[in-house]
């Protein structure tokens, strides 16, 4: 935009415009004024921008920057929101603490939107690898959603698996293994064949009746004490129903073969040095609300 001092204005004979008169090896600068709106715009961006370095923080320093007239700050409202958050949750996590029993935690509805909320965000935080998203569960890591409980699905049940684990190696952990009848050599081959036809029939399946019939007296000696004299399994045991069609390792007679042949001892963790008294309360609700708690 700058003048030149010719008096006499350059016309470039092609456009028709006034040029500058800069001129590169015959390339003539034309003088093409910005428009009027543009101008407005950035000089109002330029005020703009000076109003808000005098409000708002901008411009770094060596020890920290410049925290403009209102001295606003982010991070600041963050951290007065998230008290703010925390004070309103620490009153409920306080009484999921006190409440008198899980119960009543889920008697009291406001409560149990409370325990059900953080409970499924700490299922998926903590639990949906190994039990699935929505607790359905993987050969081995049982379904949560299902009524069929290896430990028991009261709320109490629950809560102390969760507190103490499954085999976890935590001094009060649930214990108690099946064994691996084949390789440990506890019984010979036939009869771990005759037990799979006799498992087979008990889950109300087409199976050799003879083997069946051999396997009556070898279940009843060496199986009934963990899983029943009929089968159903014993909760305080541990040892699963083995009547039914629910299975964690799977009902082929392969699989079935395999468990009493290998034994099977599944490890489920103990959180009580993981998570808060409060988040395994709020676990137990959550599990308990899944499915088939008891
Ligand atoms: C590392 C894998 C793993 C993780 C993580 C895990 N579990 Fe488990 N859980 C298991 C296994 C395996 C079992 C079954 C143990 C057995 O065979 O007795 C189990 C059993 C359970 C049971 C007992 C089920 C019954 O039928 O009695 C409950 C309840 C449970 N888990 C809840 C949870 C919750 C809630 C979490 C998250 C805090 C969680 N689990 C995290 C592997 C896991
Ligand atoms: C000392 C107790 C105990 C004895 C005795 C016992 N079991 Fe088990 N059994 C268990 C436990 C505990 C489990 C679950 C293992 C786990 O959760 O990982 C189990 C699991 C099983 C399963 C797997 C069920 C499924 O859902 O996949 C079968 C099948 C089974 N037992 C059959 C037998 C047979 C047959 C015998 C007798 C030869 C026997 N058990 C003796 C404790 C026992």
């Amino acid at each position: 935009m700058a003048e030149n001092n010719n008096t006499q204005k350059d016309v470039d004979d092609f456009t028709g415009v006034e040029t500058t008169g800069h001129e590169w090896d015959g390339i003539k600068e034309l003088n093409n004024p910005l428009p009027r709106w543009w101008l407005i715009v950035f000089y109002a961006t330029v005020i703009w921008s000076l109003v808000y370095w005098v409000l708002m923080p901008a411009w770094p320093g060596i020890a920290g920057y410049t925290k403009g007239v209102r001295n606003h700050s982010e991070r600041e409202n963050v951290a007065v929101q998230m008290a703010a958050l925390n004070e309103e949750r620490a009153a409920a996590t306080q009484q999921l603490i006190e409440a008198p029993s899980l119960q009543a935690i889920e008697n009291d509805a406001n409560l149990l939107q409370f325990a059900m909320a953080a409970g499924e965000s700490l299922f998926g935080d903590n639990c949906a690898t190994c039990h699935g998203a929505g607790g359905q569960g993987f050969a081995g890591y049982p379904s949560l959603v299902d009524d069929a409980w290896l430990w028991g699905g009261k709320l109490e049940d629950i809560q102390q698996t969760l507190h103490y684990g499954i085999r976890s190696g935590h001094p009060e952990t649930r214990f108690n293994m099946m064994m691996a009848y084949g390789r440990d050599n506890l019984l010979p081959r036939e009869q771990i064949s005759d037990l799979t036809e006799y498992v087979v029939a008990l889950s109300g399946r087409e199976a050799d009746a003879a083997a069946v019939e051999r396997a009556e007296p070898v279940f009843q000696q060496q199986c009934a004490s963990c899983h029943g004299a009929d089968g159903v399994g014993v909760q305080a045991l541990g040892a699963p129903n083995l009547t039914d069609a629910i299975w964690l390792y799977g009902g082929e007679r392969e699989t079935i073969h395999e468990t009493i042949y290998e034994g099977r001892g599944g490890v489920m963790p103990a959180w009580t040095d993981r998570l808060g008294d409060d988040q395994i309360i709020a676990l137990a609700v959550y599990v308990h609300a899944l499915g088939g708690g008891e």
